[in-house]
Order: C-alpha cells, then structure tokens, then sequence
C-alpha cells in the first residue's frame, strides 16, 4: 500500500492501467527513443476515501513551455467561463477593489472576462506557452505554479484574495498540503476557494475511465472534500454539478464556521452515499466494466479492420493516451488523429504513436469510422463535422459502453 498524499492512510489500489506516457506529450519523430513512461495505477485512502494515483509524475514534465492544451479551443467551454467569471462579478466581486485569483489560468479563457471588466486579478500559470495567450488577452499572469511559497508572495504584496477560482487544475496536484496551506494564507476572513473538477460519481457511473492520466492525480468526491477541507480549517459550503468534461462538481470551501452550507453538499453526500461511490466494492466493479470496455472496443476496431473500412480518431485528447496504451490501440488500427490545435498537429500522440493530423485531413477525405476521444465534446464536434455524417461516416464511442451512433 501507498500512503494517502492528504492525511497518511493507506491507498489500497484497485485499477492498474499499466505502463504509460505523459498523456499531452505529443511527441516529433525524433524524441520517440527518449520517451518517458511511468506506472498508472489508482487506489483509495481507507482513511479519508480520496481515490488518488500510486505514482506522482515530476509536475516540471508535464507543465512546462510547450504544454499542448489549450482551453479556448472549445466553444462550449469558452462560454462555461464566461459564464462563470460574469457569475462572480454579479455575486462575490461587488465590494470595493475586488481581488480575484485563479490557478491554471491557461490561455484566459477564464480571466479575459474579469480583466476585461476591470477587476483587480492574477492568473497562476506555471505554463509559459499558454501564459503568453493569455498575457495577449490582457491577463495579469505570474508564470509559476501556486503553492504556499507563492501564495504568501502575493499575500504581501498583494493583500487578501475574495475569491480563488480554479477548473481542471486542482486534481492535476498531488501537492494538496502546500496548495491549501496557501489558500489559507492568501484568503480574506470571509473569502471562498471554489474549483471544479470531473467527479469521481460520474467517473464511475460512466466508466469514464480515459478521466485517469498522469495530469489527473486526484478522483474528486464529496465524502473526500469535505474530509480534506476540514483537515486544513476549511468548510465544504457549497457543491454544483455541470455536465462539461463527462460531468463536473464545483466544490466552494469557505473558512470553517464563515458561511452557511448550502442544502446542497448533504444532498450530494446523500446520493453518493446511496450509491456507494467511494465504498472499494463499488471501485472494483468499475476496474472490471473498465477491463470490459477495453475488450469490446479493441474487438470491434480490429473487426472493422478486417472488414477493410479506414477509422481515423478525433480530438487528439489527454484521456485518450490512457486508452490506447492501456489497449494497445496504434496506428495499425487507428491511421490518424484529427485535432484542431496547431501545438498537436504533425506529431504523433504518446506511447502509440498514431499521427496527429489538422481538421483539414479529416474533412478533405473522410473515413468510414470516426473513434471519437473526445466525447466530452460530442455535441460541438457532431454539429461542425455534420458533413462527415452526410457522407456516411459513423462515429465510434467508448463511453459509457462502445457503440456505433
Ligand atoms: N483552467 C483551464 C486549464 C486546465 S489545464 C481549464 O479548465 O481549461 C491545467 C492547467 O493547470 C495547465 O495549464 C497547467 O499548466 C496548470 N497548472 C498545473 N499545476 C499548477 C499549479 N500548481 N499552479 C497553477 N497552475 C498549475
Ligand atoms: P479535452 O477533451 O478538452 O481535454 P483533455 O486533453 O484533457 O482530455 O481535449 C479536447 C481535444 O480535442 C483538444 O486537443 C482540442 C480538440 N478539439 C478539436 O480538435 N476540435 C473541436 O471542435 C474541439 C471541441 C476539440
Ligand atoms: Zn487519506
């Protein structure tokens, strides 16, 4: 057993996906003897029930220069933001001179609608090729990663934060002790640290499993918050679910005893209860409808390749380095990727190494089958690829179970 990075239990495993690769290093046929690998495996703390990573990937190799994602990339998540931040200058940001905070600002997809309206702000962005977009959009960005060191920096020269907003970054980091200890630090008396994450809850229901890669260190629950946030005099106060990214919850943890919890986190605690999302019974049957998914999905793409039908996939996503390497799905049965972003193209996806080709390739010649990685966006990418569906192409998916639509 590993010890639980957030209160020293002990992590029993219960899914290994194997030897893997850095899942956003899309890599230039020169560095693929150099490639680095580690084990992926997943457990859960006896103690405090946080599904966690056995290995912790050096944070320095995955965020760095030429980190590839890019979050304005996405139609739906560019208004998710926009949303969220005008949501924050409606509720929270309306006292005098307003300090708001996020960590892993990325392009400032985010960011760019609180810069624009004025508000005082500061991005944590320890990836520099995204940071310059968003330095471009008008962000304040300091390009380092957030942890107490930093967070105090800002503390002094700064003051107090009224809210510290953070998307599909807090899971990224094992060093959950440090990171709250700064939000401690830099947090006003009655300001609120609020972040969303893919939950373990929809994870599970969804077989999900592409939700765990080196960058995903922590499977998020309501149980596991509540019990983190406590641990380091915070309260869980509030929790939303949104449907981005397969399913997210938006955790809000306010100093213990500063604000009302909503009705809402002993509602979800309830369903999660009812459900038994953390309980390891219900971790191992999802290892097992993992291993399934796996089976079916290699079967019916060396199935097509043997009917003599040409399958490209689409979206050249971090999740998807999880299941090609965990099913050994290469360029034999996938001849390329489609992706729109410039940093992926003409390189060729970890581990497997199956090309990434720009949207151009896909729609100048399409093929029968479309194995479609990044579910999490169907409906945008079903609607601008309506032509591909004219012509009679069929998308494949994966999750929750593998079909042809
Ligand atoms: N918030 C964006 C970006 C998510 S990708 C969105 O929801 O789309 C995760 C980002 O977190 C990356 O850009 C990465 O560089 C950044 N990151 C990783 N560790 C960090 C840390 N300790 N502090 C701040 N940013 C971090
Ligand atoms: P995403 O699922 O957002 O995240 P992750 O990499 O963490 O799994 O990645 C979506 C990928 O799909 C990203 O590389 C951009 C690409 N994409 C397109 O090529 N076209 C599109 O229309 C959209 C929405 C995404
Ligand atoms: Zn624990």
């Amino acid at each position: 057993m590993t010890e639980c990075r957030i209160c020293g239990g002990g992590v029993e495993e219960f899914l290994d996906l194997g030897r893997q690769p850095l899942s956003d290093a899309f890599l230039l046929p020169a560095d693929v003897d150099t490639e680095f690998f580690y084990r992926l495996a997943v457990g859960r703390c006896e103690a405090c029930t946080m599904v966690q990573l056995t290995e912790e990937v050096p944070r320095e190799r995955m965020f760095h220069h030429d980190y590839p994602y890019y979050s304005s990339g996405s139609s739906v998540m560019r208004e998710h933001f926009t949303k969220t931040a005008l949501n924050f200058i409606d509720t929270e940001l309306t006292g005098e001179n307003p300090f708001f905070v996020e960590i892993g600002c990325n392009d400032g997809v985010l960011l760019r609608t609180i810069a624009e309206s004025g508000i005082r702000h500061l991005g944590f962005e320890p990836s520099v090729g995204v940071a310059k977009v968003a330095q471009s959009r008008g962000v304040r960005v300091r390009t380092d990663f957030f942890e107490e060191s930093t967070a105090r920096e800002v503390r002094e020269s700064d003051g107090p934060v009224d809210v510290i907003f953070s998307a599909n970054t807090i899971c990224h980091i094992p060093y959950l002790d440090s990171l709250l200890r700064g939000v401690d630090a830099l947090l006003g008396p009655n300001g609120i640290f609020v972040w969303e994450d893919p939950y373990l809850g929809d994870i599970v229901e969804k077989t999900s499993f592409d939700q765990i890669y080196d960058e995903h260190f922590y499977l998020f629950s309501v149980r596991s918050v509540q019990a983190m946030a406590a641990r380091f005099g915070f309260e869980l106060v509030n929790v939303e679910r949104f449907p981005v990214h397969g399913g997210e919850v938006r955790y809000t943890i306010a100093r213990t005893g500063a604000r009302q919890p909503s009705p809402a986190v002993a509602e979800l605690l309830a369903e999660e209860d009812a459900r038994d999302v953390v309980e390891l019974e219900t971790l191992k049957g999802f290892a097992t409808s993992v291993a399934r998914i796996r089976d079916e999905l290699v079967a019916l793409l060396r199935s097509l390749k043997a009917q003599g039908k040409t399958v490209a996939a689409y979206g050249a996503t971090a999740k998807s380095a999880t299941v090609t390497n965990y099913a050994g799905i290469g360029p034999d049965l996938i001849s390329y990727v489609s992706d729109a972003t410039p940093a992926k193209q003409h390189r060729l996806t970890p581990g497997v190494h199956i090309p990434v080709n720009p949207p151009e390739v896909f729609t100048a010649s399409y093929p029968d089958y479309a194995l479609l990685f990044a579910w999490n966006h169907a409906e945008e990418i079903m609607a601008k690829e309506q032509g591909f569906r004219d012509a009679g192409g069929q998308w494949i998916l994966y999750v929750p179970e593998v079909r042809v639509v």
